[in-house]
């Protein structure tokens, strides 16, 4: 097979481990995500979810691989990660306050040069979430939590991603705002953007995956397929086992 052929999963994490000190807090874990996937990641506080998206993009201090399209991601440096095409949307967001909406969806692209590619890209956006185009000159802390999720949300999509991870996008959102920011993602992946979402809101996770991992105390416990388990006491049975 030839180095980045369409079959090739278009990000795989082999054996990715991390700790914080002398600390693991994120034993050995294996992923694989094929090109137009949705899979998601669930587990309780603590598990792990947010060290395994940030070790993917080279946040934490980590031993493993992850490639894309089967040719390993440089270690240790995020921004030459993202200009690979693989972009985290941060828990708790990660948007500058005092900033605009227009200011922060900006930094997104700040690679991009072309003033026509950079407006290809704002259209995009405001086509996945209207609200911010009526809110483009309000600084972006002002905003509702949801709004906020929305300028973390499309200041990714302006790096024009081939993978977005998601860290608890619905995390403190009323249900309504939730099923919004999901809905998107779910339009975006059938557009076919490849997708790793971390979730607390299992059941709506459920719906969009088509693999779902379980993480508890920094392992793997399963990999699931979503339409094996509908219900929490199901999902509940694999952490106890
Ligand atoms: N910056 C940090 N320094 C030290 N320990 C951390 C740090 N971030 C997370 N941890 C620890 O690593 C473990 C996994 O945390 P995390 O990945 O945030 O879990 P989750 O996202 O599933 O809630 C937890 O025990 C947490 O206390
Ligand atoms: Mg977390």
């Amino acid at each position: 097979m030839t180095q980045g052929s369409r079959s090739e999963p278009i990000l795989e994490v082999r054996g990715l481990a991390a700790s914080y000190g002398h600390v693991e807090a994120l034993s050995p874990t294996d992923l694989r995500l094929d090109r137009g996937e949705l899979v998601a990641i669930l587990g309780p506080n603590g598990a792990g979810k947010s060290t395994l998206l940030r070790s993917i993009v080279g946040l934490t201090k980590t031993r493993g691989e992850v490639l894309c399209e089967g040719e390993p991601l440089p270690r240790g440096d995020p921004v030459a990660v993202a200009a690979r095409g693989i972009v985290l949307v941060p828990e708790g967001r990660g948007i500058f306050g005092p900033m605009t909406v227009m200011e922060n969806l900006r930094l997104g692209a700040y690679r991009v040069r072309n003033g026509g590619e950079v407006a290809r890209r704002y259209e995009r956006v405001f086509d996945l979430f209207p609200r911010l185009k009526e809110r483009l000159h309000q600084p972006a802390g002002s905003m509702s939590g949801g709004e906020q999720q929305m300028v973390a949300v499309g200041r990714a999509m302006m790096a024009d991603p081939k993978v977005l991870l998601l860290d608890e996008p619905s995390l403190g959102l009323a249900p309504r705002v939730t099923v919004e920011i999901l809905e998107t993602l779910r339009r975006l992946n059938a557009e076919g953007l490849s997708v790793v979402l971390v979730e607390q809101k299992a059941p709506l996770a459920l719906e969009l995956a088509r693999r779902v991992h379980l993480l508890s105390l920094g392992r793997t416990v399963a990999v699931i397929d979503p339409r094996e388990v509908k219900t929490h006491d199901e999902l509940a049975r694999y952490y106890f086992a």
